[in-house]
């Protein structure tokens, strides 16, 4: 990815934090997904009054994804106070769609502190369609 592709998603992922639902936790999070075909998908975290229904930032941006049809998911940008990495879930959420996903982190407070990894590494023996159904192999 180019570095103004990449600055784009970050600040498609910075707007969308700004309308995270967060006010238990106070834990903003921003999401912005690219796809093949160049389209970015936003996405933010939304709590609820019974804590365990929140959705996170990367599920709202992998669903909005899917639902349009484009699920040839390419990078991911992800931005929070400290640059926080996905939790498991999303990890698991995400590879579901590409388990190569770029994903680039950024603290929304000091922009220039990111780091950059790939699902590959940051879920490392996931499960997959492949352990369901062993004809089935991931993509
Ligand atoms: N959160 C995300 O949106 N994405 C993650 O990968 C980790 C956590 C949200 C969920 C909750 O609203 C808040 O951050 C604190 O956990």
């Amino acid at each position: 990815m180019t570095e103004p592709a990449r600055d784009e998603l970050i600040r498609a992922a910075l707007d969308a934090q700004k309308r995270a639902y967060a006010p238990y936790s106070d834990f903003p999070v921003g999401a912005a997904l690219r796809t093949a075909s160049g389209k970015v998908y936003q996405g933010a975290n939304v709590e609820n009054a019974s804590y365990g229904l929140t959705i996170c930032a990367e599920c709202v941006a992998a669903a909005a994804a899917v639902v349009a049809g484009d699920r040839d998911f390419a990078a991911i940008a992800v931005v929070s106070r400290g640059g926080a990495t996905p939790c498991g879930a999303c990890r698991q959420f995400l590879a579901e769609f590409n388990p190569k996903l770029r994903v680039i982190m950024v603290d929304s407070e000091h922009q220039d502190h990111g780091f950059q990894s790939t699902l590959d590494d940051l879920l490392p023996n996931r499960f997959d369609k492949s352990k369901i159904d062993p004809g089935k192999r991931p993509e």
